[in-house]
């Protein structure tokens, strides 16, 4: 605000003195700023460092928010990428690399904390054995048992196995120890994210139905198995990579569509509880790129202290699947809708 009203002055005594020539330098130099000042605002840390000058290795992101700190959780993808030969569709692979765990007081610098989740070498029919697929991995406390609970989409590589595996820690950082990996009501589980609402109960959400349908899954009082309360929705939209927030007593649902690596359009759907009944609208990004997401998936909406909503989505490089970045944009709601902008053109 106070650039806006120093630049009016500015201004106002260049238009008195009749100076045309620093009127169009200084408008020239105050379109820049402005274009500076969004593109730092719009936070797209594509080439993304932690305080230690590493590039943050965290995709399919999730976020817990504990005692005053932000722990930010993702897979680590390391190593080359190959493509598994004889499926009809991108499955574009690195090895299983486990989840890795930054810490952040501002969303801004984030700390390094470690992996949080290690994968496993030679267990090739273990869950985390580092030829299978760790993705998408999601945490949240429970106020009760006082743990924290990971859960994550387990698979083999050819996306055959469908499971959701969850492990658990006395510590935010980790490690976490696996439990299992469950089918949910017998149901395959592919692309998750898990919700804790303000009443402590918590859902897993998860593409399921060899991604026809994406079910929502009541969980039990200790996070740590689904129960049988759960429901179908977004039935025959193949919809994956969900990011659920909740705003003004009201539950909100981005996803995309099924492209393997490849960006898509997202939509989204609101329900009045999580439960449903779900109701699907159109695309909340607008503007140049809208079509693809920006050119990337959605995996996570927080809420940031002072701030608002940040809408937080992968970037893949499906052949170099280790050089994926990240895109972390303002999202708002608006009269019950929701709306993505990029405001970096
Ligand atoms: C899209 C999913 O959202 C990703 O997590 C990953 O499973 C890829 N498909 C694999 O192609």
């Amino acid at each position: 605000m106070e650039k806006y009203y120093l630049s009016l002055g500015v201004w106002r005594c260049l238009k008195k003195q009749n100076n045309y020539f620093m009127r169009r330098i200084f408008f020239i130099a105050l379109c820049f700023a402005c274009l500076a000042s969004f593109s730092s605002s719009a936070q797209t840390p594509k080439n993304w460092l932690d305080t230690k000058g590493h590039v943050i290795n965290a995709h399919g992101a999730g976020v817990l928010y504990y005692n005053g700190t932000y722990y930010l959780f993702g897979e680590i993808k390391k190593g080359n990428t190959w493509r598994v030969p004889n499926q009809d569709w991108e499955d574009y692979r690195v090895p299983a690399g486990g989840v890795s765990c930054y810490s952040s007081k501002d969303f801004q610098h984030w700390k390094y904390e470690g992996v949080a989740l290690s994968p496993v070498k030679g267990q090739p029919d273990g869950d985390l054995d580092t030829g299978r697929v760790i993705e998408r991995p999601k945490v949240i406390y429970n106020a009760k048992t006082r743990k924290f609970v990971m859960w994550m989409h387990v698979d083999k590589k050819d996306y055959s196995y469908s499971q959701a595996g969850v492990a658990v820690s006395d510590s935010p950082v980790g490690p976490y120890k696996y439990i299992r990996s469950v089918k949910p009501n017998g149901n395959m589980a592919r692309d998750m994210t898990v919700f804790k609402d303000d009443d402590g109960k918590a859902y897993l959400v998860f593409s399921s139905d060899n991604n026809n349908t994406m079910d929502i899954c009541l969980l039990s009082d200790d996070y740590l198995s689904p129960t049988k309360t759960h429901v179908p929705t977004l039935v025959n939209r193949r919809r994956e990579a969900p990011a659920v927030f909740k705003s003004n007593g009201k539950y909100y649902l981005i996803s995309s569509s099924c492209t393997g690596w490849s960006p898509n359009a997202a939509t989204y759907a609101v329900a009045d509880k999580m439960l449903g009944t779900w109701k699907e609208y159109g695309n909340p990004c607008t503007g140049p790129g809208a079509d693809s997401t920006f050119s990337a998936q959605s995996t996570y909406v927080q809420w940031i202290k002072g701030k608002g909503f940040l809408f937080m989505a992968d970037i893949w490089n499906k052949t170099d699947l280790e050089k994926s970045t990240y895109i972390w944009l303002p999202l708002k709601v608006t009269n019950g809708g929701v709306m993505i902008n990029n405001p970096v053109k």
